[in-house]
């Protein structure tokens, strides 16, 4: 068996584009890497084919979890038919939350399939099977501090985030991706993030600067009672003293930047008693 931790991602920003042909959308986002993170293992399996199992029973166990997915597009691409094999996954990032748990986990399963085989795949050649499982494999791929542009796979590693705390947190509502791109893409978008101001903050190492300039499009797309939950999640993160807050791609996952520790601990604290899926996280590196 071998194993790699599958780490969770955050959006620092989120604009939309366009709508293109394949119905799928333009993307400018300014993706992070954090700490919170699942745990994968690949095996042999006693099983015919491809099998995938979890802490969690309502996951899919097949080629249904991008997990599975993933290892048979790796054998696709090598155009060879797939092994038998058991890939095992410790979750601990919340599901449909707009951490792109499923696409780390696939990710995962990318690099540990190539390292089974010797390596014989680029990164590259790796991020172009990924983009078949999901528009953020490529960039979970990568991981770190990375612009992600069209649909998320041009892109561009920036300079990792000075150290900093990075607290989520998650209400217990789903938001639905393809209904809240649905919602948007009908609507005018009248705010939308600083991307330039948030590249210059990273690349100045300023983390005040980076955490005002956290904009996410899609919480213009939230219903009432969304956006009340996700605005009281965010006002007692800065109430805390969070540097700046916002939710993390479709949601409904918030995160907070604070630069001192305590009192990003306050704040986990006082979250957690209203929502179990609280987690105090800091930034990760990519693998560029
Ligand atoms: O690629 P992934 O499966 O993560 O995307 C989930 C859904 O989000 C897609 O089916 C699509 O409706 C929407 N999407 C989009 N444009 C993107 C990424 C995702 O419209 N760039």
């Amino acid at each position: 068996m071998i194993y790699q931790e599958a780490f969770a991602k955050i959006n620092l920003s989120l604009d939309i584009i366009g709508k293109r042909e394949d119905g799928y959308h333009d993307l400018k986002m300014v993706m992070q890497s954090v700490s919170l993170r699942d745990k994968v293992g690949l095996s042999k399996g006693t099983q015919e084919g491809i099998s995938v199992r979890s802490n969690l029973d309502f996951l899919p166990t097949g080629e249904g979890n991008l997990a599975g997915k993933s290892a048979r597009e790796f054998w696709n691409y090598l155009n060879l038919p797939p092994e038998d094999i058991l890939i095992e996954i410790e979750k601990k990032i919340p599901v449909s939350a707009g951490l792109a748990g499923g696409s780390t986990d696939a990710a995962t399963v990318l690099h540990l399939l190539n390292q089974a085989l010797t390596s014989p795949l680029s990164l590259a050649e790796l991020q172009k099977i990924g983009l078949k499982v999901g528009a953020d494999v490529p960039y979970c791929l990568m991981g770190g501090t990375a612009l992600a542009e069209g649909v998320g796979e041009i892109l561009t590693p920036l300079p990792d985030l000075p150290p900093c705390f990075i607290l989520l947190c998650k209400p217990s509502f789903s938001i639905s991706t393809p209904k809240l791109f649905s919602i948007i893409s009908q609507k005018r978008i009248r705010f939308r993030p600083d991307t330039a101001g948030l590249l210059a903050g990273i690349h100045s190492g300023d983390t005040e600067q980076i955490a005002q300039r956290m904009f996410n499009v899609f919480e213009q797309a939230l219903n009432p009672h969304q956006e009340k939950t996700i605005s009281e999640i965010k006002n007692s993160m800065l109430d805390y003293g969070a540097l700046g807050s916002s939710m993390s791609g479709s949601g409904p996952t918030v995160l907070g930047i604070f630069s001192d520790e305590d009192k990003a601990k306050s704040a986990e604290y006082s979250l957690k008693e209203q929502y179990a899926e609280t987690f105090l996280t800091v930034p990760v590196s990519g693998v560029c």
